[in-house]
C-alpha cells in the first residue's frame, strides 16, 4: 500500500469532556469495541504484535516511564484509529489543548444529566479555534437524563453548533430502553443484564416498522420515543458531512459507556465520517505552504513531551504527530532550527498490527526518545525546512516565585525549572530586574507536582511563594523599535520566557488592559505560538 493510501486510512482523534463525564470508561470501551483489548485492561497481543508491544513496554520499564496510555492505536475494519489521550485533571488542560492540535477530530462526551460543563466549553473552544470536527456522545443514558431535545438545544445555543442526531433515545435511567438508528430505521435495544458484565459487540436490533417493537417497549416509553422522533424530524437538521468537517455541525450518538451501549455505534460514526489526516499549515523558507498527508517527504510536529520519572536518566519522549510521508525506523529528521536527530527507537503505541513498528504515516504519532533536544512546538522534517504553525503556549493563570531552601543551590534550581519548563507544561519567566525565577502554571496542582519532581529528580527543595505579578502576556509588535522602547520604559513589569521572548508581567488584568490601551501598537497575547 502506498504511503498516501496508508495515510488515508488513519483516523486520529481525541476525547474531550468535563471530568467524570465518562472519558476513561468510553476510552476503554472503544478499545474493546475496536478489538484492541479483550477485557478491561488486557491488551490483545498476538505473534509479531506481541514482540512489538513488549519492545516498547521494555523501553518504558527501562526508562521508568509510562507513555503507552498517551496514544492508543487500533485497527477497525481497514481503518487505523489513533486515540490521543488527554489528561483528565483540569489543571493539566494546557497539555490537553496541545494534544488537540495533533487530532483531526474530537469526540465530545457529555453527561446526559449535566449537559455542557465548564471544562467541556473550554475544550470545545480550542476545537473551534482549529475547526476540528466534533462527534457528540451523550453518555450515562442508563441514569436519569435531561430531555434529549433540551440537551441538543444546549449544544446548539452554548456552542453554536448545529446538532444532527444519528440516533434517538427511548427514555433514560431505569426506563432506558435503547435508541432508534435514524439512518437504518432500526431500534437498538438496551439489554439490562443486571449483575452481569456488559456484552461486547452489537446490541439486538428491531426494524422500526416491525410490530414487535411496540410490544417490546413499555407503553409510555414507546409514546415518548415516537413523539421524540417526530420532534427530531421536524426540528433538527439532517446530518451534513461538509458542515461537520467545517466544524459547524455535530452528529450525536447516545449511549452508556459503562454498559457498553452505543459504543459500537460511536465507532461506526467515526468510521463513516471522521476525516483522514488534515492538511497542515506551515512555513518553508519564510513562505506559507500547506503540507498534505500524501506529500512524499516526512514531516511532523512535537505536541507533547513526557519526561522520565526515573532520576537516573534525563531522557524524555517527544510525541511527534506525523503530517506527511512514510516514516521508517532509523530515519534522520531535522528541526527547523537545524538540530538533527536519528530516530532509531521510535515508540509505537499499538496493540494489534504487525510490522508497524518499522513504519508510520501521516496521522500516526510516534514517541521519540531524546535527551532534551526536542521541545513542544518543534517541527521535524527530512530537510529541516518545514515549520508548522499553531502549537500554542497558553499564558499561565497562576504565577509564583520559586525559591530553593538552600540558597547555594539557586543555579541548580534554575536548571531544574528550565528543564521542566521545556516539557511545556509549566513556564519559567525571568523578570528584567532582579534574579527571581517566576514559574507560571495553569493550576495549583502543577506546583505540587513540581515540588515533588524537583525533589525526586534534582534533589532540591523548592518553595513556591506569592509573586509580585499575577498575569503574564506575551508581547509582540510589527515595529521592533516601539517594542524596545516599551520594554525600556517598563523594566519593572517585564521579563522573558524560556525562549527569550518578551513578556509583560502585571499585577492584574486591569494593568494589562491599561498598558494595552496606552500602547495600541503592541500586542499583548495570552497565547504564544512557537516562533518560526
Ligand atoms: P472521566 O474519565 O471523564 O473522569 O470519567 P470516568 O470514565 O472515570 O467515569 C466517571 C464515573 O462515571 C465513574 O464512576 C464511571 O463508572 C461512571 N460512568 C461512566 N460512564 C457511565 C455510564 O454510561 N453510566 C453510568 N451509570 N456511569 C458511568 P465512579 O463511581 O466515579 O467510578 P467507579 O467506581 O465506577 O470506577
Amino acid at each position: 500500500m502506498s504511503h498516501a493510501a496508508e495515510a488515508a486510512r488513519r483516523r486520529t482523534f481525541a476525547i474531550i469532556s468535563h471530568p467524570d463525564a465518562g472519558k476513561t470508561t468510553l476510552t476503554e470501551n472503544l478499545l474493546l469495541a475496536g478489538g484492541a483489548i479483550r477485557a478491561a485492561g488486557e491488551v490483545a497481543a498476538r505473534g509479531e504484535a506481541r514482540r512489538t508491544r513488549s519492545d516498547w513496554m521494555k523501553i518504558e520499564r527501562d526508562r521508568g516511564i509510562s507513555v503507552s496510555a498517551s496514544v492508543m492505536t487500533f485497527e477497525f475494519q481497514d481503518l487505523v484509529f489513533n486515540l490521543l489521550d488527554t489528561p483528565g485533571h483540569e489543571d493539566f488542560s494546557e497539555d490537553t489543548y496541545r494534544t488537540l492540535t495533533a487530532a483531526d477530530c474530537a469526540v465530545m462526551v457529555l453527561d446526559a444529566a449535566k449537559g455542557i460543563e465548564p471544562q467541556t466549553l473550554k475544550l470545545f473552544e480550542v476545537c473551534r479555534l482549529r475547526d476540528i470536527p466534533i462527534v457528540t456522545f451523550i453518555n450515562k443514558m442508563d441514569r436519569e437524563a435531561l430531555e434529549p431535545i433540551d440537551l441538543l438545544d444546549e449544544v446548539q445555543d452554548r456552542l453554536q453548533l448545529d446538532t444532527a442526531p444519528l440516533y434517538w433515545p427511548a427514555a433514560s435511567g431505569q426506563r432506558f430502553a435503547g435508541m432508534m438508528d435514524l439512518t437504518k430505521k432500526e431500534f437498538i435495544q438496551f439489554e439490562r443484564r443486571p449483575g452481569e458484565p456488559p456484552k461486547i459487540g452489537d446490541a439486538p436490533r428491531i426494524a422500526a416498522d416491525d410490530a414487535t417493537l411496540k410490544a417490546n417497549l413499555d407503553g409510555h416509553v414507546y409514546t415518548e420515543l415516537t413523539e421524540g422522533l417526530e420532534m427530531a424530524a421536524g426540528l433538527l437538521p439532517e446530518f451534513d458531512q461538509e458542515s461537520f468537517l467545517a466544524g459547524h455541525m455535530t452528529p450525536v450518538v447516545y449511549g452508556s459507556a459503562l454498559r457498553h451501549f452505543g459504543v459500537a455505534e460511536l465507532l461506526r460514526t467515526l468510521q463513516l465520517y471522521a476525516p483522514p489526516p488534515r492538511d497542515q499549515k506551515a512555513e518553508r523558507k519564510g513562505e506559507p505552504v500547506t503540507i498534505h498527508a500524501a506529500d512524499n517527504t516526512v514531516s511532523g510536529f512535537v505536541f507533547k513531551i513526557q519526561a522520565n520519572m526515573d532520576p537516573n536518566h534525563r531522557d524524555r519522549v517527544a510525541f511527534l504527530r506525523l503530517c506527511s510521508g512514510e516514516f521508517r525506523r532509523g530515519m534522520r529528521l531535522k528541526t527547523a532550527g537545524g538540530k538533527q536527530l536519528g530516530i532509531h527507537n521510535p515508540l509505537m503505541f499499538l496493540a494489534q498490527d504487525r510490522g508497524i513498528a518499522e513504519t508510520a504515516y501521516a496521522g500516526d504519532v510516534i514517541g521519540v526518545p531524546n535527551h532534551g533536544q526536542l521541545r513542544v512546538g518543534d517541527s521535524l522534517s527530512e530537510n529541516g525546512d518545514i515549520q508548522f504553525a499553531g502549537i500554542p503556549n497558553f499564558a499561565p493563570e497562576l504565577l509564583r516565585r520559586a525559591r530553593v531552601k538552600d540558597p547555594m543551590k539557586a543555579k541548580h534550581l534554575r536548571k531544574a525549572l528550565e528543564s521542566l519548563g521545556e516539557e511545556g507544561v509549566t513556564q519559567l519567566f525571568k523578570p528584567t530586574i532582579g534574579s527571581d525565577m517566576i514559574v507560571g502554571a495553569v493550576g495549583q496542582l502543577q506546583f505540587e507536582v513540581m515540588i515533588e519532581r524537583v525533589a525526586a529528580e534534582y534533589n532540591l527543595e523548592v518553595v513556591f511563594e506569592p509573586a509580585p505579578y499575577n498575569v503574564a502576556r506575551w508581547l509582540s509588535c510589527d515595529d521592533p523599535k516601539i517594542l524596545e522602547d516599551f520594554l525600556e520604559r517598563n523594566k519593572s513589569a517585564s521579563g522573558t520566557d524560556l525562549d527569550d521572548a518578551p513578556v509583560y508581567l502585571a499585577k492584574n488584568a486591569w494593568d494589562v488592559g491599561y498598558a494595552q490601551e496606552k500602547n495600541p501598537e503592541i500586542r499583548f497575547t495570552a497565547t504564544k505560538e512557537r516562533a518560526i
